[in-house]
């Protein structure tokens, strides 16, 4: 079941001039539901112009704090950002999904990690989540970040940053790029490319000694650097991304058109839900269990229906299916069965999926 929990707005500020963070008060009744991993979002629903809108974005804080904030940047034309950035205050109320996402690794006080970070822009949330985390649990683990931006002003969550830099001495490295703005160290003018990322191999990041990498950002951004991690010689178990898509790729866009082709009519779909089961047929009107599922009645959750947040996610117990997309699930999570229902296609006549996992 697709629940929304109406929660108050306790707070809504701005953090640059396009991006606010929205805090929310959680009734005491709902902490259980609420708790959260650091790297995990929050699926977010309200009516404007009488759509249905709904959202996800990562948790800003740590699970520790017992806060849930989440940061917002404005994106021109943007329905849900437009409205939190000019006309959401406190004390209104938004409908809110119970956390959730795999992005992230469990913290183990007794085992020093050394954690790389890459994000752009607010792509920084689910990064700045785990770097209190892991520091603050993890107490001989270390972190560096390398952080993109178009200036120094529209640095998300800079100040934070540099306190954590202080309260955890030597133990957190950052370093800022900035794209529309130059300093005087060369380095640090621009986006990672094959240039900067051998500087940055060769000085700050040691491979061998590297425990986990997370990138967060830009499609082009994290699979560029993600790669050239790899084929530095980093295993590729140890790199986890979540990414903000700008379009199809070459290969993306070929498995979507001939799954498009692909008959659905008539395909059998049971799908557990809440203990239950609910079964319909599909037809050719949709062209993935989700939308098909709604479209007979269900209520199950979804946000983006792009392959991106996860919040779709479901395991198929029966049959199979293909997706269009991922862009949100790891090799290990797709290798035991899991798909974003927003993107699976049936390809038999028969499909069972479970959203209880
Ligand atoms: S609804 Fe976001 S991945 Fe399916």
């Amino acid at each position: 079941m697709a629940v929304f929990h109406k929660l108050k707005v306790k707070d809504v500020y701005k953090e640059t001039s396009d991006c606010s963070v929205i805090a929310f008060d959680i009734p005491e009744s709902l902490y259980e539901e609420f708790e959260f991993k650091q790297g995990q979002h929050l699926t977010l629903k309200t009516e404007i112009d009488g759509e249905d809108v709904r959202r996800s974005y990562s948790l800003c804080t740590s699970p520790m704090d017992r806060e849930w904030k989440v940061a917002v940047k404005l994106i021109p034309e943007g329905k849900f950002s437009s409205f939190v950035n000019t006309t959401l205050k406190p004390g209104d109320t938004l409908e809110v999904m119970a956390p959730s996402g795999t992005f992230g690794v469990k913290p183990n006080p007794e085992k020093p990690k050394n954690y790389l970070f890459f994000a752009a822009g607010s792509g920084i949330t689910p990064i700045i989540s785990m770097i209190k985390t892991h520091l603050a649990t993890e107490p001989n683990s270390t972190c560096k970040l390398f952080y993109v931006n178009r200036t120094a002003k529209s640095i998300i969550f800079k100040e934070e940053l540099e306190q954590l830099r202080n309260a955890y001495f030597g133990r957190l490295e950052i370093y800022y790029f900035l794209t529309k703005e130059r300093r005087d160290i060369e380095l640090f003018n621009g986006r990672f490319d094959d240039d900067r990322m051998a500087v940055l191999c060769k000085t700050f990041i040691d491979i061998p000694d590297t425990s986990e990498v997370f990138l967060c950002g830009p499609e082009e951004m994290v699979k560029y650097v993600g790669n050239y991690l790899v084929e530095a010689g980093l295993p590729k178990e140890l790199v986890h991304f979540e990414l903000f898509v700008t379009g199809l790729s070459e290969e993306d866009k070929l498995r979507a058109e001939r799954l498009a082709q692909q008959n659905v009519e008539g395909v059998e779909v049971t799908i557990v839900d809440g203990g239950k089961e609910f079964h319909f047929t599909m037809t050719s009107d949709y062209d993935n269990i989700l939308d098909a599922a709604l479209g007979a009645g269900a209520d199950l959750p979804f946000a983006c229906k792009g392959g991106v947040c996860s919040t779709c996610k479901c395991k198929i117990l029966e049959g199979e299916v293909e997706m269009k997309v991922n862009y949100a699930l790891e090799a290990h999570e797709v290798a035991q069965d899991y798909v974003l229902s927003c993107q699976a296609v049936p390809v038999t006549d028969e499909v069972k999926v479970d959203f209880d996992v």
